[in-house]
């Protein structure tokens, strides 16, 4: 507690668990984030999934500088389209203020993120956006290519994943759903 208020007190930068109180920055977030075309449905997809009540649980964290919140991430489960069977995760949405981007707090968010999932175990943990930015953190095409997601791909190249221990092995591509949140082709 007394480190907590010292974080708080000196303004620096921290990850935590966002609850549905952070609703209204989280959204702000990702309104200042994103472009002008995509912001709107960003931003209402990181507020469902902060409401979404799913079996694991959707991780959604922030990233808390002083009282503000300057970043967020969310990880949700994605189930086996056949047997709706637990595969793994996926990472999105992602995003950091403007403000306070190129300072590390999109690789302290991803980098907590992993390491949270590391330990729950989940198998792969797939991702849907830029391959320069999301390659750094080991994400690849290849793993990806196992499962064909829910709806078709407007930018292909931006599916990747990263396998997780116990990989169960498939020969041919698995489809899977994700959660409702992320239930609309147009986010695809
Ligand atoms: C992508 C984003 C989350 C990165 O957050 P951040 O806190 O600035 O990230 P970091 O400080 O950890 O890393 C910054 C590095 O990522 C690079 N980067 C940022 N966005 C990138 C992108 N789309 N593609 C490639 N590299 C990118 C920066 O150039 C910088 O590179 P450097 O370390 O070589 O200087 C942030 O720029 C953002 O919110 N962007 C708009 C929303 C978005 O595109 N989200 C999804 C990501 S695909």
């Amino acid at each position: 507690m007394r480190y907590r208020l010292r974080q708080l007190f000196e303004g620096r930068m921290h990850i935590r668990k966002a609850g549905t109180s952070d609703e209204e920055s989280i959204r702000q977030i990702h309104l200042e984030a994103f472009e002008d075309d995509e912001s709107e449905l960003v931003a209402n997809l990181a507020c469902d999934l902060l409401k979404e009540r799913t079996s694991p649980g959707i991780v959604n964290l922030v990233a808390e500088e002083g009282m503000v919140l300057v970043g967020h991430i969310a990880f949700s489960p994605v189930l086996s389209k056949a047997e709706g069977s637990l595969v793994g995760c996926i990472l999105g949405p992602l995003a950091v203020k403007p403000s306070h981007q190129r300072k590390g707090v999109g690789k302290e968010l991803v980098e907590r993120g992993l390491k949270e999932l590391s330990l729950l175990n989940v198998g792969v943990i797939l991702v849907y956006g830029d391959p320069n930015y999301y390659s750094r953190f080991g994400f690849k095409r290849e793993v990806a290519e196992k499962y064909i997601p829910p709806f078709p791909l407007k930018h292909p190249f931006g599916w990747q994943g990263i396998d997780g221990f116990d990989e169960e092995s498939h020969r041919d591509p698995l489809p899977i759903v994700c959660v409702n949140a992320l239930n609309k082709p147009e986010l695809w």
